[in-house]
């Protein structure tokens, strides 16, 4: 299975005769089992058809802002599909796409795209030989450069003016090593398997009722999906929770009580590199789980006798090799630091992420959070950001365990 399965990648085209080159390079990226979508500028239309990148991504290709229909007009939203895309390869880049690229054109969808697009694209230009050692698309490629995206170079050859030297689009066979090569070095946690749990467990009263927690299992999504686009194959153990993985390369197993959740830790902890506890673990649940709903019976007390769930992470801690990393999650009230720090003492931890229920924006059911990143010889506050962005910050930590 290719590494980049199921990433999405956005593939610009520009008006170049290499422009028949980029329907090779779809079809290597679809081997690489990548989805796909196309935005072809208007002058690239001189060259190569919609149909041909549409058939062979098996989704729409894009040309315009607005297509007409017969009676309907429908956008196409250029901030959409910059969100869509986990990579992004301009090839071949002209000349004018070059330059509106550094001065901000957004005059088409494809320009208008790549300055909706967060991260770092990557651009082969294509242009005749006088053309490319031209200043400004020499300035320009610097700049781009500059701004950390991905540059392609042309190799030497037969341009197609009849010339030969530089400023052919390079090989889409070569294109794809450097992509692939590029991506690879950035994936951090490329080759690493990392174990992740989420959400609360529920623990049975009777066949309607259960002892549960507020915890949502946003934080332990997050971190699953943060890891998988850092390169980790992830293996995510959740409670009941609402939130999904879909597109991402994390293997799920939902459980619903701690015990369950321990047989899965147990089962797949020793073929991990790393540990992340981030689940609301029941500390307690019935002793005994009746088989029949319980009656009221004359409104007098309840009394539920309870016994102690087994502690998951401090029974891993017990089973780890010294190359295997185990982090957990604190949360807490109150003496927050303190408690939290013993805690990673007493489970025999590598590290511990506190989160404290008395920041604002912080703890259950937020889609923001505030904690502090703790080892033994360290405490790493951050400030209150989304979950995705805490989680990256926290894996970043992981890796300099
Ligand atoms: N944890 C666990 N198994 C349990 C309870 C907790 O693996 N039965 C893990 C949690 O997933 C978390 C860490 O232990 O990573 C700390 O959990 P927390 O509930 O804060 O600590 P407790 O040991 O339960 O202590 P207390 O509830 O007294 O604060």
């Amino acid at each position: 299975m290719s590494f980049l399965k199921g990433k999405n990648v956005l593939l610009g085209v520009s008006g170049s005769i290499a422009a028949y080159k980029s329907i090779l390079l779809l079809r290597l990226l679809k081997k690489e089992e990548c989805n796909v979508k196309v935005i072809l500028t208007k002058s690239a239309l001189d060259f190569v058809t919609p149909l041909t990148f549409s058939t062979l991504s098996e989704n729409q290709t894009y040309v315009n802002f607005v297509e007409e229909n017969e009676d309907e007009k429908t956008w196409n939203n250029h901030v959409e599909l910059a969100e869509w895309a986990n990579y992004f390869i301009i090839a071949p880049t002209t000349s004018s796409t070059l330059s509106k690229m550094v001065t901000g054109n957004a005059d088409n969808l494809l320009v208008a795209t790549y300055m909706s697009y967060k991260s770092k694209v990557f651009f082969a230009p294509a242009m005749d030989l006088e053309m490319y050692k031209d200043d400004s698309n020499q300035k320009n490629i610097e700049i781009l450069k500059d701004r950390g995206h991905y540059f392609i170079e042309p190799p030497s050859g037969y341009l197609a003016s009849g010339m030969h030297g530089k400023g052919r689009l390079e090989e889409p066979e070569l294109i794809i090593e450097f992509f692939k090569n590029t991506v690879k070095k950035e994936l951090v946690f490329f080759e690493k398997k990392i174990l992740i749990t989420a959400g609360p467990t529920y623990e049975m009263i009777d066949p309607v009722r259960f002892i549960g927690n507020f915890s949502s299992g946003k934080m332990g999504f997050s971190l699953a999906k943060k890891a998988s686009e850092m390169g980790a194959t992830v293996f995510l153990i959740s409670g009941p929770s609402n939130e999904s993985v879909k597109g991402f390369n994390v293997e799920i197993k939902k459980v619903i009580s701690a015990d369950e959740m321990y047989d899965e830790c147990v089962e797949i902890f020793p073929n991990v590199d790393i540990c992340i506890m981030s689940a609301a673990v029941s500390d307690y649940k019935p002793e005994n789980i009746n088989k029949e709903k319980i009656k009221k019976e004359n409104l007098s007390n309840l009394n539920l006798n309870l016994t102690p769930n087994k502690d998951i992470i401090s029974h891993l801690a017990k089973m780890k090799n010294k190359n295997q990393k185990i982090i957990g999650f604190a949360l807490e009230t109150n003496n927050e630091l303190e408690n939290a720090k013993s805690k990673l003492v007493r489970k025999k931890l590598d590290a511990i992420v506190m989160n404290s229920l008395n920041h604002k924006g912080a703890g259950f059911d937020f889609d923001t959070n505030q904690v502090t990143f703790i080892t033994e010889t360290k405490s790493t506050e951050f400030s209150l950001k989304s979950k995705d962005e805490i989680s990256e910050e926290i894996l970043n930590e992981i890796l300099n365990l």
